[in-house]
C-alpha cells in the first residue's frame, strides 16, 4: 500500500479545518452530547465527555487511507464549531463517504456548506476521488438540504443499509461524481 495520505489543513474564508484531536473533545461534546444534533447520526449521543473523548481517539486509529476527520474552527476566534469527515475511503475505486455535523449554536450560518466545499475539493483533488457520497436519513431534511445544495444528486433508498439502536435503518443514498462538481459552487471554499 502506498504512503497513507496527509491529513493537511484547508482554510475557507471564515473557517479552518485541521486534523481532529482530543482537546477538541469539550467542542465536539456540544454536539455528540446533544440528543437532537445526534437524531440522525449512525449511534446514540455521547453519555459523557469521556465518551467523546473515546470516539475522536478511536477515529485516529483508523489510517487517513480509509477515515480522517477535521475538526472545523472559526478563523477568527479558534472556536471549534463542528467537525467533517470522511469515511469508508477505497482507494481503488476511487470513492469515499463524507460525514458532516456542526455544534447546534451555529446551525444556519452556511458554515458546513462553506467546510464541506473545501473537504470536497480536497478529496476531488489531493485523493483522487472521482464518487463522494453521503448516507442519509430520510426524515434528515437538513442534511438532504446540504447535499442538493452542494450538488449531490439523491440516488435511492438503501434498505436497512444501517445498524441503529439495535435495529436495522435504511437511509437514502446520495452521491457527486467528479465530472458534475464544476456545476455545484464552491462557496467561499
Ligand atoms: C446537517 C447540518 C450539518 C447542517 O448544518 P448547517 O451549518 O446548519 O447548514 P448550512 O447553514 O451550511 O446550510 C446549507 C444548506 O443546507 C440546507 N439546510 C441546512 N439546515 C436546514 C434545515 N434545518 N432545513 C432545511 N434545509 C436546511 C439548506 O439547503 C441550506 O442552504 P440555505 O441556507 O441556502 O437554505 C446540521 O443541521 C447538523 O449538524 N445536524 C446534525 C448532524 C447531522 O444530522 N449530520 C448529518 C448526518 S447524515
Amino acid at each position: 500500500m502506498t504512503e497513507p495520505p496527509e491529513v493537511p489543513i484547508l482554510d475557507t474564508a471564515r473557517l479552518r479545518l485541521r486534523p481532529i484531536t482530543e482537546d477538541d473533545a469539550p467542542g465536539l461534546h456540544e454536539a455528540y452530547g446533544n440528543a437532537e444534533a445526534m437524531r440522525f447520526w449512525d449511534g446514540l449521543p455521547s453519555r459523557d465527555l469521556a465518551e467523546t473523548v473515546l470516539r475522536i481517539r478511536r477515529s485516529l486509529e483508523v489510517s487517513p487511507h480509509w477515515h480522517a476527520t477535521f475538526a472545523v474552527e472559526q478563523r477568527a476566534s479558534g472556536r471549534f464549531v463542528g467537525a467533517v469527515n470522511y469515511h469508508e475511503r477505497r482507494p481503488l475505486y476511487h470513492r469515499l463517504v463524507l460525514g458532516w455535523l456542526i455544534v447546534p449554536n451555529y446551525w444556519r450560518q452556511d458554515l458546513t456548506l462553506e467546510a464541506v466545499s473545501a473537504l470536497l475539493r480536497h478529496c476531488f483533488q489531493a485523493l483522487d476521488t472521482h464518487r463522494i457520497e453521503a448516507e442519509i436519513d430520510p426524515a434528515n431534511v437538513a442534511s438532504r438540504g446540504l447535499a442538493e445544495r452542494l450538488g449531490f444528486q439523491r440516488e435511492g433508498l438503501m434498505r436497512d443499509r444501517l445498524w441503529v439502536e439495535s435495529k436495522p435503518s435504511s437511509c437514502l443514498m446520495y452521491a457527486l461524481l467528479r465530472p458534475e462538481w464544476g456545476d455545484a459552487g464552491h462557496p467561499n471554499g
